[in-house]
């Protein structure tokens, strides 16, 4: 099967389009014909070498796939050759061919085409998990989302509008993202190149404090994000763009009673993820089937170009999701 193999780790020169032995599906596994898989910023980080797969996942980029399933390993009910489907897979997604648990699989709804499917799984459900099932959040609360433009968060945008319409929902966004992350609904977007974001969430709950951050930046943002909490506010964070390494006020959580929680989506065991996905698929997919959520697809680009699809997410001038189209059922 063809898939992007690295030539060694370090800037886009090491992705390499090659042709590797399909793989097969184990137990409790199916294989899936890739149709589209996505580009996440942990693609990048994994490229660069400092983001290795779990034990027993593939070496290949890419962490969601939608497509069709080509062949059930054994033990597997429920699904048949032909079904379509979208799934996190621990790697193997920039591949022609990937193996997913069954117990990830989502159907594709119908109306729904791959290049969509293949931009929720790692998005949508990061930002579900992390907001909802781990950051609580609940009605008439507020929350704080950094980077609203970005995959990830701008699901997680949609996705608080869309299941907390009470919630008060502040954004953070470069200037040039500020526009399109209130058309997504944000009650505030604030412009993090120049505006202090702490100090504009006090002014705009008077003082009080959001109650859930979901934070990828990490080091750079642990003072501000402290700050920006409210009392009981929990902050998850879920990246390291700003660095892994930071000094921790003891007494300013302890006073405001704050939780900070660390999350990965990749690493937890197949039954965890099982669990999410679960829950995910009753909570939210039905809104992906309406159209109530529409994923955000900033550009569709070939396997081939996979360099440039590297090149568009590092520049930060996507919004939404990037697509790498795999195979076509055309
Ligand atoms: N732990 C997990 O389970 C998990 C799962 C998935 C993703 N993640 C992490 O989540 C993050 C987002 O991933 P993604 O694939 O959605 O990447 P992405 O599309 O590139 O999004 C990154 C976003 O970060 C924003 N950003 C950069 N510097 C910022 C700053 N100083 N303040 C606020 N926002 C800033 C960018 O905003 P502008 O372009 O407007 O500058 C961009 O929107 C990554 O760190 C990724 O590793 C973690």
């Amino acid at each position: 099967m063809k898939a992007v193999l690295l030539d060694g780790f370090g800037g886009r020169e090491v992705l390499k389009l090659g042709k590797i032995e399909t793989p097969s599906a184990v137990e409790g596994q199916v294989l899936i014909r890739v149709m589209a898989t996505s580009v996440n910023r942990a693609d990048i980080v994994q490229r660069e070498g400092n983001y290795p797969p779990p034990k027993g996942d593939s070496e290949i980029l890419g962490l969601e796939v939608a497509g069709t399933i080509e062949a059930l390993g054994p033990g597997v009910s429920g699904w048949k050759r032909g079904d379509r489907v979208m799934s996190l897979v621990g790697g193997g997604g920039y591949a022609g061919y990937a193996v997913a648990y069954a117990n990830h699989l989502i159907s594709i709804p119908e109306a729904m085409s791959f290049e969509q499917a293949a931009c929720i799984c790692e998005t949508y459900i990061t930002a579900y998990l992390n907001v909802f099932m781990i950051g609580g959040l609940k009605d008439h609360e507020s929350v704080l989302l950094h980077g609203g433009g970005g995959g990830v968060n701008s699901a997680a945008v949609q996705l608080c509008k869309s299941l907390v319409p009470t919630a008060k929902v502040v954004v953070t966004a470069s200037p040039q993202k500020v526009e399109r992350v209130k058309q997504l609904g944000a009650d505030l977007v604030i412009d993090y190149k120049v505006q202090d974001f702490a100090e504009e969430v006090k002014a705009y709950t008077d003082n009080k404090g959001v109650d859930v951050i979901l934070d990828h930046i990490g080091a750079k943002y642990l003072a501000p994000n402290m700050a920006a909490l409210a009392s009981k506010g929990r902050l998850v964070v879920i990246g390291v763009m700003g660095g892994a390494k930071a000094e921790l006020n003891i007494g300013l959580m302890m006073v405001k009673r704050l939780q900070l929680i660390g999350s990965v989506l990749r690493a937890r065991p197949v039954a965890e993820k099982a669990r999410i996905t679960a829950e995910f698929t009753k909570i939210v997919l039905p809104k992906l089937a309406d159209r109530t959520l529409v994923p955000l697809i900033h550009a569709t680009l070939s396997l081939d170009d996979v360099a440039k699809a590297h090149e568009m997410m590092e520049a930060g001038t996507h919004f939404g999701n990037i697509v790498l189209r795999v195979a076509s059922d055309k």
